[in-house]
């Protein structure tokens, strides 16, 4: 077994000041609250204003993780950022954050681009990094500005999306050798990340740097992506029970991305799950790609530090897809 383990110590969030409500969507668009409630779930989605980027969301969100962690920027040593929104193609956003924090030695910062999944990838990828002591004090950083994204006359897609961003501070830590050997002890205990490439048309941009010179829009099959999401979040919990030797009893949160209701309420039913141990918040902050989990996380974050078996389910574009299973 590791001897280290890495510990999620502080949560924090960010939204932009500004949201839109589905009625105010309805003023602009061919569109309804009644339609979009129905259909996803959604009440309304932040939107980031003049001078909000993902950079500056991202920032005061890992400040609020750093401040519940009660560590200092000087401790942090890894910076990853998950989001497909960044403020430039380069530098990494996770280097404006780390510019921001004024951390200037010993540390690496850089992004990940894996869309929905993007916080549940950084998050494996930042466990790897500590359990290997290649860094003692990571920022995990889900950010985006998808509103940036969105072709505003689409209303198939505008609707859906919103801003923010969410952070963990995770660091490594000694396993406690008075604690019983068969105990769970708080920290990571399993991460399982996927992707399968035959779906990268399903959920895209319309355009990139290397094929048009810009960003695009979004553009999704949402029927084919809704399928894949039930499907994909369906092996993600199977997998993360038989994993780590759990009944759904043992769960006491389940965290998905938060991208349609609809999707969320099937997990629900199909594996008949208390409706409270499911943490929906996608009717405050619609999607907000891989910002969603540590968003939602934030929600919880003053009843969750109490041991408690949390599960994190992600799916999307790639697609990509995992689990995180974390003790609290
Ligand atoms: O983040 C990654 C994961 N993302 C997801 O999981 C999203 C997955 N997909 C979805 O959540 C759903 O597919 C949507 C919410 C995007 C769409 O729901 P749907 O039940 O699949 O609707 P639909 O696309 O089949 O459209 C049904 C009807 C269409 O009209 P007709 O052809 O039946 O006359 C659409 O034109 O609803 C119409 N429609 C709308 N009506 C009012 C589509 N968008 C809107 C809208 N307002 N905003």
């Amino acid at each position: 077994m590791c001897s280290i383990r890495s510990v999620i110590t502080g949560i924090g969030a960010s939204l932009p000041k500004k949201y839109l409500t589905n009625f105010d969507l309805a003023e602009k668009m061919d569109t309804s609250d009644e339609w979009i409630t129905k259909r996803t779930g959604i009440k309304r989605r932040y939107v980031a204003g003049e001078g909000e980027t993902t950079a500056s969301l991202a920032t005061k969100a890992a400040l609020s993780a750093i401040a519940h962690a009660k560590v200092s920027p000087r401790d942090i040593d890894l910076i990853i950022v998950a989001t497909v929104s960044g403020d430039y193609i380069f530098p990494a956003t996770a280097a404006l954050v780390q510019r921001e924090l004024e951390i200037r030695e010993n540390c690496v910062a850089f992004d990940i681009g894996a869309a929905c999944s993007g916080f549940i990838f950084a998050i494996d990828m930042a466990d790897s990094y500590l359990k290997l002591g290649k860094a003692k004090c990571a920022l995990v950083i889900g950010a985006e500005t998808f509103s940036r994204l969105l072709d505003w006359n689409d209303r198939s897609t505008s609707i859906l999306f919103g801003d923010g961003a969410g952070a963990v501070v995770l660091q490594a830590l000694p396993y406690d050798t008075a604690v019983t050997a068969s105990s769970m002890q708080p920290g990571i205990q399993f991460c399982r990340i996927y992707s399968d490439g035959m779906y990268a048309d399903a959920l895209k941009t319309s355009g990139g740097v290397s094929t048009t010179s810009s960003s695009g829009f979004v553009q999704m099959d949402g029927r084919c992506v809704f399928k894949n999401a039930i499907e994909k979040f369906n092996e993600m919990l199977t997998c993360a029970m038989e994993d780590n030797g759990l009944t759904i009893d043992d769960i006491d949160l389940i965290i998905p991305h938060q991208a349609n209701v609809r999707i969320i309420e099937k997990l629900i039913e199909n594996f008949g799950i208390s409706r409270d141990k499911v943490l929906i918040t996608v009717d405050k902050h619609a999607n907000t790609s891989a910002a969603s989990i540590p968003l939602s996380f934030n929600e919880v974050r003053d009843i969750v530090f109490s041991g408690k078996n949390v599960i994190l389910l992600s799916m999307g574009a790639g697609f990509t897809w995992g689990y995180v299973f974390v003790k609290m």
